[in-house]
């Protein structure tokens, strides 16, 4: 048995589960090889270790990245096989939605093969908003700052669940989106980008209007004991990706949706996990199998169903996916992506670091006008970065 040495960064969990099926996918249609995963055997700083590698000449046979702009310095420094050939020949340009293949370019080509798709949404406790009389679901940001204060006043102290400062760039972005519209969204994540309009100043006061609704021990809480303040009614509304169905999913004892954050209604904010050939990959024909099964149909039924995420194929069958996941399918097809800065589709790894500096440090200071100088200096000048 050949070993395909594969980073993959999950190591426990729904996530974990996921990427053990695609493996095992590979393993059924590709004998003789079998995917092993270095992140698992435990070192301190895999990640630290997969850069080490890349910036040596010594990289492995394929690693799990977010796809889009996260990618563009690895393609910029020439780390990364473009793989448009590839995804002709496995019929993947027949079948993925087209504004998702533009989202997964870098540079005019794509290099990262998705395995499932993530959305950002507004998840409600529907019982708590219920008791306070709140049936509609707020209109605009405006709107939810007064439903927050509804809340309040029936009692639920810190309405708006907020966890780590991801979390926070999150909701941030979803103000921006609401407030800007997709490509003036989009455009704020890109080199020369202008924080300077009295618009993006309307948005980050916007945004600093929801903070006080907003659970004050959020730098030091986890994202799963975020989620669970709205599963047990401590707050009615949470931002964040679908993952935190996984979080839910079991208890039947309440009632909760996702939807589209007030005002971005028509958008489908993405992120992806997805898998890459690195230039000199010690074994590509292995590492290029591997690729193609994370492409394929059962490979991306095997992930999605375990994972909870949406496949990239347009041909995946929905009978294998949940109501609310048939439903995002059908909206990939048909609405405007948007890409997150939180999670790299929007953005490089330097871009999306220094605004998560910024969000924490608001997450003390309040000071709108520093957070704007802070988002502005993330994107002032390209930023060179190490692989
Ligand atoms: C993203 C990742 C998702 C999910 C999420 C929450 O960066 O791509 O698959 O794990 O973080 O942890």
């Amino acid at each position: 048995m050949t070993a395909l040495e594969v980073y993959a960064w999950a190591t426990g969990g729904a996530e974990k589960d996921a990427v053990d099926a695609l493996a095992g996918e590979f393993a059924r249609t590709v004998p003789g090889r079998q995917v092993v995963n270095p992140v698992l055997a435990g070192g301190p700083d895999p990640e630290g270790d997969l850069r080490s590698r890349l910036r040596a000449g010594d990289p492995p046979d394929s690693f799990q990245v977010h796809p889009g702009a996260e990618a563009q310095n690895l393609v910029a420094s020439g780390a990364l096989v473009a793989l448009d050939e590839c995804f002709a020949r496995w019929g993947l340009d027949d079948v993925l939605p087209a504004g998702l293949r533009d989202g997964l370019a870098v540079g005019g080509a794509v290099h990262a093969v998705p395995a499932g798709l993530h959305r950002l949404l507004l998840w409600s406790n529907d019982g708590v908003l219920a008791r306070a009389g709140l049936t509609a679901r707020p209109a605009d940001v405006d709107d939810l700052v007064r439903q927050l204060e509804v809340l309040r006043a029936s009692g639920v102290r810190y309405p708006l669940a907020l966890g780590p400062d991801w979390t926070q760039l999150e909701l941030l972005e979803a103000v921006l989106l609401a407030r800007l519209g997709p490509d003036r969204f989009a455009a704020l994540w890109t080199a020369g980008a202008d924080w300077s309009g009295d618009d993006v100043a309307d948005a980050l006061a916007a945004y600093g209007r929801l903070l006080p609704y907003a659970n004050p021990d959020r730098d030091g809480l986890s994202f799963p004991d975020a989620a669970a303040r709205v599963r047990t009614g401590a707050a009615g509304y949470l931002f964040t990706g679908d993952w935190v169905r996984a979080l839910w999913a079991g208890d039947r004892s309440w009632s909760w949706s996702g939807r589209p954050f007030p005002g971005t209604a028509g958008t489908f904010q993405w992120l992806g996990d997805a898998f890459v050939l690195p230039e000199n990959a010690p074994d590509v024909d292995g590492a290029l199998a591997w690729l193609a099964t994370v492409a394929g149909a059962p490979g991306q039924q095997a992930f999605n169903t375990r994972k909870g995420s949406i496949p990239v194929r347009a041909d995946a069958d929905r009978a294998d996916h949940s109501p609310y996941l048939r439903a995002a399918m059908a909206d990939l097809e048909h609405l405007q992506l948007v890409p997150s800065c939180t999670h790299g589709s929007a953005a490089g790894r330097a871009v999306t670091s220094a605004a998560l500096t910024a969000v924490g440090a608001f997450s003390s200071t309040g000071d709108v006008g520093d957070l704007r100088s802070a988002l502005a200096a993330t994107t002032d000048e390209p930023r060179r970065e190490r692989v």
